[in-house]
């Protein structure tokens, strides 16, 4: 039993760090966050900053893991009275050893796959703040504050 303060809605996702579900937690957040009539730019920008964050675990998080094995990616979004969504996207795999290092634009350990080293900067740029925390084979937790014009 929880009591629901100022929170309006919340929803827990949790699903193998596959490349298909990338566009599924997009699609999903995003309905989810319908509901709260953000503007269609709002709406675009959550979509953007999460799909971003999710595709981050699905190349970088359990890097290593040969298929059929996978880890896990774990996603919650809540929903406030106020009109702030928070959104965490967390993993359990590797963990970013320099966190600063990570979040500057350009950076990135991936290269020669073609990765630009945009990710944080977009999930920085779409959202009102956002906070990345991680544990060198523990796994990262990123977590994004966007507040609804309302
Ligand atoms: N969930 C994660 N687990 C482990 N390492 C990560 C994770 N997310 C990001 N990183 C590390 O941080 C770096 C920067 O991430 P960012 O998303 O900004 O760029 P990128 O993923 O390399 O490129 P792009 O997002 O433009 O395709 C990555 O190259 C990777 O080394
Ligand atoms: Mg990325």
């Amino acid at each position: 039993m929880r009591k629901q303060g100022n929170i309006s809605n919340e929803l827990k996702i949790t699903l193998p760090a596959i490349g298909e579900n990338e566009g599924i937690c997009r699609a999903m957040v995003g309905a989810f966050v319908s509901r709260m009539n953000p503007t269609i730019e709002e709406l675009a920008d959550i979509k953007c900053a999460v799909s971003e964050a999710v595709t981050n675990c699905i190349v970088h998080a359990y890097r290593g893991l040969a298929s059929p094995e996978y880890g896990d990616i774990y996603i919650l979004v809540t929903c406030y009275r106020d009109g702030r969504v928070k959104i965490t996207v967390r993993d359990s795999g590797c963990g970013i050893p320099d966190i600063a290092a990570a979040r500057t634009p350009l950076f990135t350990t991936a290269p020669e796959e073609e990765r630009s080293g945009m990710g944080f900067s977009v999930m920085e740029n779409f959202t009102d703040k956002l906070i990345v925390s991680s544990k060198v084979g523990h796994g990262t937790k990123v977590t994004m504050i966007k507040k609804l014009r309302m």
